[in-house]
């Protein structure tokens, strides 16, 4: 392992989406100054590292993610002063801190659309993608991808929401000020980015028209992995690669081998990318497509990362994020709620790779059933319920809300049992989980056998082992949907998980090269003494052993 480039290989990093972290002044708004308090917390989780989701000044449209101003804080948060104070308490306690970049985009109201919009002869004229007529392209989070500007009198482009346009990565203007961007915060001393939906920032030269029987995302193959994509990136890599700068890229949809071509061989412009096919056991390609939960499923997309990687590049973990529901109430079950949570966190945290938790995950947060659509705050929801499948009832369409929404990863994080669980001392900006009484962070600080405890111990020794960081992978019984058991190995030292994602006992055996070979159990997520070949409801083991 190269110390100066490969540093981020045997951490794990926590994601904080702040606005429902922890509010700090009360106006029950998460902010800089909660983030600030509670990063012993984060640190006790034996992370070592923060992602922050967009903190910069925002109409929040999209909740950060259109951003009107690169190098400022939103008010909301906090100043750059605050920020200061919570990377310079980051680095002493040994937290890297990585940012987001979305360069997609930008709001609609940041300076240089604003310039844009005014007509065709200022300087930032073709920062964004203009025409006078749009093709038939959708937006992935509001209706067409096109929209009309009077004052500029031509369509913009908005691959994502209308304050969302897409700015022309083609004007080498534009590739400049994202440089600036990322010297900005390298310079403040940030030692990452994560990167926006970064395989969609090129598009086809003359942006024909998309495929019609794919509705929402009918034009990908016209800006996903596009043209001068690996020119782009090279360009922003060079930046970051001078300070041993960390690159981990969002890539809806990507596939193996175009995954491969941003991390390995001579064009690598990434360290890492998040990968979406393990997050589709239950949908189509959005959780609005809901289809059953299929182990074997999960499984094979994730032995499809670990194999496809191995030996060339490293893969980024992840169950949650801001983006999807919450896991439980999808891969798991919220009756088992404390034993398939740790069975999931034990599916993912000790394959071969950098984990991500996203805040919330560690104690077992669950998806919200609201009530009404107009309740919900996130832009894709209303345009999933507005805008499909309006034949079925207004009840059915929202059960699909109830599975699909981004909001239920969004909703408050729970601190305690008390008033707004212990989140803010003012009435939040969202709904808290209506189960806040019994989850949240302080009553599972008390109970040894609590979900938070069984992530700190996974991490734990995650982190003391080689096997766990370095060793390969092998997956056993691939077809077994109730069972996911893989190897990892490092010379002579193996570890064996096995994860049961049945709410029955399930019975297994051992993989015909591992009968008689002595094991010791180094975590479980039950007590006692276990039966040798039955696992109970959800039970997750992980055993140690060598080989001679
Ligand atoms: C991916 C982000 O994770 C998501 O939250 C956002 O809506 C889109 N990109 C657009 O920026």
């Amino acid at each position: 392992m190269n110390k100066k480039t490969d540093w981020y290989k045997p951490m794990a990093f926590y994601q904080i989406w702040i606005r429902s972290f922890k509010d700090g002044n009360g106006d029950g708004i998460g902010d800089l100054k909660g983030v600030y308090e509670k990063l012993e917390y984060i640190k006790s989780l034996n992370v070592d590292g923060i992602w922050f989701s967009p903190i910069y000044p925002s109409p929040k449209a999209d909740f950060g993610y259109d951003i009107s101003d690169y190098t400022d804080i939103d008010p909301e948060y906090g100043t750059l002063d605050d920020f200061k104070k919570v990377l310079d308490k980051a680095h002493l306690l040994g937290l890297k801190i990585i940012m987001d970049l979305v360069i997609n985009h930008t709001s609609d109201e940041h300076k240089w659309f604003k310039e844009s919009r005014k007509g065709k002869d200022n300087p930032y004229s073709d920062y964004y993608i203009w025409r006078d007529k749009p093709n038939n392209w959708d937006s992935i989070l509001e209706g067409k991808a096109w929209e009309y500007d009077e004052s500029r009198g031509q369509y913009y482009l908005h691959l994502f929401a209308k304050k969302q346009p897409d700015l022309n990565m083609d004007n080498p203007k534009v590739r400049e000020e994202v440089k600036n961007i990322l010297r900005f915060w390298m310079d403040l001393g940030v030692d990452g980015f994560r990167e926006d939906v970064i395989n969609f920032i090129s598009k086809k030269e003359g942006l024909p028209d998309g495929l019609p029987f794919l509705p929402v995302i009918n034009g990908i193959p016209y800006y996903k992995d596009g043209p001068h994509i690996h020119e782009y990136m090279r360009e922003f890599r060079g930046v970051c690669e001078e300070r041993g700068c960390m690159q981990v890229g969002e890539g809806p949809f990507t596939t193996l081998p175009t995954a491969l071509k941003y991390l390995y061989g001579p064009e690598k412009s990434l360290d890492m990318m998040f990968s979406f096919d393990h997050m589709m056991a239950d949908c189509f390609y959005t959780e609005y497509l809901h289809r059953p939960f299929k182990l074997s499923r999960y499984k094979k997309a994730l032995t499809k990362w670990q194999k496809g990687l191995e030996g060339k590049a490293w893969n980024a973990l992840y169950i949650e994020n801001h983006d999807h529901p919450r896991i439980i109430s999808r891969y798991g079950d919220e009756r088992y709620r404390y034993e398939s949570g740790s069975s999931l966190a034990a599916s993912y945290l000790f394959l071969k790779g950098t984990p991500f938790i996203y805040q919330g995950q560690e104690i077992g947060m669950t998806n919200i059933r609201l009530k009404n659509i107009e309740n919900y705050a996130d832009v894709s929801s209303k345009n999933n319920f507005y805008r499909f499948n309006l034949k079925d009832s207004l009840e059915r369409r929202l059960k699909r809300i109830h599975f699909s929404s981004r909001d239920s990863s969004r909703t408050p994080m729970q601190w305690t049992g008390g008033k707004y669980a212990g989140f803010s001392t003012h009435r939040p900006w969202f709904f808290i989980n209506k189960n806040y009484r019994d989850v949240n962070v302080e009553s599972e600080e008390k109970n040894e056998q609590s979900l938070l405890n069984f992530y700190r111990k996974c991490l734990k020794l995650r982190k003391q082992s080689r096997t766990l960081l370095f060793g390969s992978y092998r997956e056993y019984f691939p077809a077994d949907e109730k069972i996911y058991m893989y190897e990892r190995s490092f010379k002579d030292v193996h570890y064996l998980i096995i994860c049961s994602f049945s709410k029955h006992t399930a019975d297994f055996k051992l993989p015909g090269g591992l009968k008689g070979v002595r094991m010791e159990q180094v975590l479980c997520n039950y007590s006692g003494v276990r039966a040798q070949f039955t696992l109970a409801p959800y039970e997750a083991r992980v055993m140690r052993y060598r080989k001679p």
